[in-house]
């Protein structure tokens, strides 16, 4: 299979903004390896995400994410599904830049909403699942995400391939 980028691609955005489902998509319709962090920071652990908030604190976890990226820099050809709080740390943005390209990925608070209602996995939702908390926190995480962003995808009412293919072009057609 052709190779879609020769650099790496770091999906951000809200909890429940579609960077699991994008990844899988790109892994499964152009072989690019997928690096969930939550899912490796779990494993490493040996800790689901929620006791680790409970048993370590929300700092630890961060230091955490922190380290998985900085220890990225071997890889390439990859789609790292990156967790919603990752573009708040200033050094985790200057590890994305340097090997790949970030994608924020919009969704409005009622769209997250829906998607996040049922799961239990996301200690920061937990007993906040209605859209004046998410709208608030997604404001006051906005500046940093568009920062840290080269591009900006909605996903809002589209298929995990549409929302791919308008990536893909804009990606492609970036000039830097
Ligand atoms: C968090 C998002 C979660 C997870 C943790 C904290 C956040 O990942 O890393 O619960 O601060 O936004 P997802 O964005 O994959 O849900």
């Amino acid at each position: 299979m052709e190779q879609l980028f020769d650099y790496n691609i770091f999906l951000i955005g809200f909890m429940g903004a579609g960077k699991s489902t994008v990844a899988k998509y790109l892994n499964k319709t152009y072989g690019m390896k997928v690096i969930e962090m939550d899912r490796m920071i779990a494993e490493q652990e040996g800790m689901s995400i929620p006791e680790i908030f409970r048993t370590h604190g929300e700092e630890y976890f961060r230091k955490l994410e922190t380290s998985l990226l900085v220890g990225m820099k071997n890889q390439s050809n990859t789609v790292v599904s990156c967790g919603g709080g990752v573009p708040m740390r200033e050094e985790n943005v200057s590890a994305m830049k340097k090997n790949g390209r970030v994608v924020l990925l919009d969704a409005k608070p009622e769209t997250i909403l829906e998607r996040v209602k049922d799961s239990h996995d996301r200690p920061l939702l937990e007993n906040h699942k209605d859209v004046e908390y998410i709208a608030e926190l997604m404001e006051k995480r906005r500046p940093k995400y568009e920062a840290a962003a080269d591009i900006r995808i909605a996903t809002d009412g589209r298929s995990a391939s549409e929302i791919c293919e308008d990536m893909i072009r804009q990606l492609k057609k970036e000039v830097r």
